[in-house]
């Protein structure tokens, strides 16, 4: 693998990411990993991350130097940068030249094999306090800004790198390229990993895990949890048995999506428990946001919980018990929760629905190592339905927490259409892949006066929640284009009865989350 140095702050996932999409397997590994630990791994070429800190603190976090001796190529970004530099004799101070955001960048020389064929004016994207001063022996200096003499250095005889900016993020210019130049010009590491490889490794480490054992997946209709099912399946057939709970909150389309085209494509076998009513009726009467997020999850468990114990006492009847429960872990998830790599623990990851804690099985997670667009094309090499693969994030509680207010069938019809209406609208503008996700909101609680025909009419406003975003921990709100907006607007007011008011919400997160609940 190459190995992402984890200096704090988020920086580490995108970089990993960016060397993934580069097709080259990453792992992201604490900085207080030891230089014996590193060579363990067997690296072909190590990046080390942006953090908070200064080198120079008290406490700034620890790296062992002995890992620039393991002729492993290293790039260094931002604070890894500055790491390298005064690990190998360099200069690191504060220069008071601070430079946040957009910076102009010139390329000295022909750039070396970093930074080779690009144009040698460019904008990169700058976050640091401290800069290198003077870059060590036997390094050549690659580029400069205005403020810092020495924004990006080489020593290509120990294959050593390192820049200033921040090549990972999407205001930088070329900064795919240079990731990639490190990695395969620089560093010589082929462009490999792909989802074939991928599914190969993962269907061989399925069989080796459940053997001959049964196996149980909870479909929630989402991405992850499909493909992950659809890979068990790829690698042990009709061991498996999906689940799949309708609590009745689905968008439109879905319950079909699960049943027809999943189990088409995929083969595996489906029990669908309909708990339509059950949830309808554990909502009735309730309209505080967190309420309604515990009941559903409640009962999720609880449902789950009997389809389970009927399969696994069907199982037992033929002497042969379930033992393994497929999840979607994601390789976020794994690294948020501290799993894996001894990162720090951010936040303990719950999977969709809240899975029961004293579950008797053991876990098969064939999504553990993936970021999610990798999910994704795995899904379609799978050969997937696109609406299931390109499915944008969907919460667990579905449309119960996009009801303001009590949840009611009729209510939740009305949310479908509504919703249904807006992304055919967006699909058929072909914004499907510009946007994240784009919650579609029934403010039930509101109503407004509007004119319809010759008549006064008092209905509800539905909320458009378009956003931007590259993990959900941040977005923006999307600038959709007017005539797309007056589409939806005009069909959603003329097409859904109780509908008078369609209004656009332009909130970035934060402040706002994605969610209204
Ligand atoms: P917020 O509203 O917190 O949402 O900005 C961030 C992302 O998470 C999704 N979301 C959920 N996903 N179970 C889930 O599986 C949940 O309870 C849940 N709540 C929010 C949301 O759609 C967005 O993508």
């Amino acid at each position: 693998p190459v190995l992402v140095v984890d200096f704090g702050a988020q920086y580490a996932q995108l970089i990993a990411r960016r060397v993934r999409e580069a097709s080259v397997y990453s792992e992201i590994v604490p900085h207080d990993i030891s230089a014996a630990e590193v060579a363990a791994k067997n690296p072909v070429g190590i990046v080390l991350s942006g953090g908070p800190s200064s080198v120079y603190e008290d406490g700034a976090p620890a790296f062992d130097s002995e890992i620039f001796e393991l002729g492993v190529p290293v790039m260094g970004i931002c604070y890894g940068f500055q790491v390298m530099a005064r690990a190998l004799g360099g200069e690191v101070a504060q220069t008071g030249a601070r430079e946040y955001g957009s910076t102009d960048m010139a390329i000295g020389g022909d750039g070396g094999s970093l930074l080779a064929e690009q144009p040698s004016a460019q904008t990169v994207w700058m976050s640091h306090g401290d800069s290198v001063v003077k870059a060590p022996e036997g390094f050549e200096v690659l580029a400069s800004t205005a403020s810092t003499p020495v924004a990006a250095f080489a020593n290509p005889a120990r294959g050593l790198y390192g820049v200033q900016w921040h090549p990972e993020v999407k205001h930088t210019q070329f900064g795919q390229d240079l990731i990639e130049n490190f990695l395969h010009d620089a560093a010589g590491i082929p462009a490999d990993w792909n989802p074939g490889n991928v599914i190969a490794d993962q269907v061989a480490a399925i069989r080796a895990q459940v053997g001959t054992g049964r196996v149980i997946c909870a479909l929630s209709g989402g991405v992850d949890s499909a493909v992950a099912g659809a890979l068990v399946h790829e690698a042990v057939g009709d061991q498996l048995v999906c689940v799949f709970v309708d609590h009745g909150l689905l968008r439109e389309g879905e319950r079909r999506q699960v049943e027809e085209d999943y189990v088409k494509s995929t083969g595996v076998r489906l029990v669908t428990i309909d708990a339509r009513e059950r949830f309808l009726s554990a909502l009735a009467g309730v309209s505080d946001p967190e309420q309604k997020r515990k009941i559903i999850g409640r009962e999720f468990i609880r449902t789950f919980e009997q389809a389970q114990a009927d399969l696994v006492a069907e199982a037992a009847a033929d002497g042969d018990p379930i033992r393994f429960l497929v999840q979607g872990t994601l390789y976020p998830d794994v690294v948020e929760s501290g799993g894996g790599s001894g990162t720090a623990n951010i936040k303990s990851h719950h999977n969709v629905g809240g899975l029961p804690e004293d579950l008797q099985f053991e876990l098969v997670e064939p999504l553990r190592a993936l970021f999610k667009d990798e999910v994704r094309a795995i899904g379609r090499e799978l050969g997937l339905p696109e609406e299931i693969v390109g499915r944008q994030p969907f919460p667990g509680p579905g449309l119960g927490i996009r009801i303001v207010g009590e949840v009611t069938f009729e209510r939740l019809e009305l949310l479908r259409q509504a919703d249904a209406i807006v992304r055919a609208e967006l699909t058929a503008a072909g914004l499907d892949t510009e946007i994240w996700q784009c919650p579609v909101v029934l403010l039930a609680d509101v109503r407004s006066v509007g004119v319809q025909g010759d008549g006064r009419t008092y209905g509800h406003p539905i909320v458009l929640r378009p956003v931007s975003s590259e993990d959900a921990m941040t977005a923006d709100w999307t600038r959709l284009p007017y005539d797309v907006l007056a589409r939806i607007s005009n069909r959603i007011t003329n097409e859904v009865a109780g509908v008078n008011r369609v209004v656009l919400d332009v909130t970035s997160k934060p402040p706002g989350t994605i969610e209204w609940e």
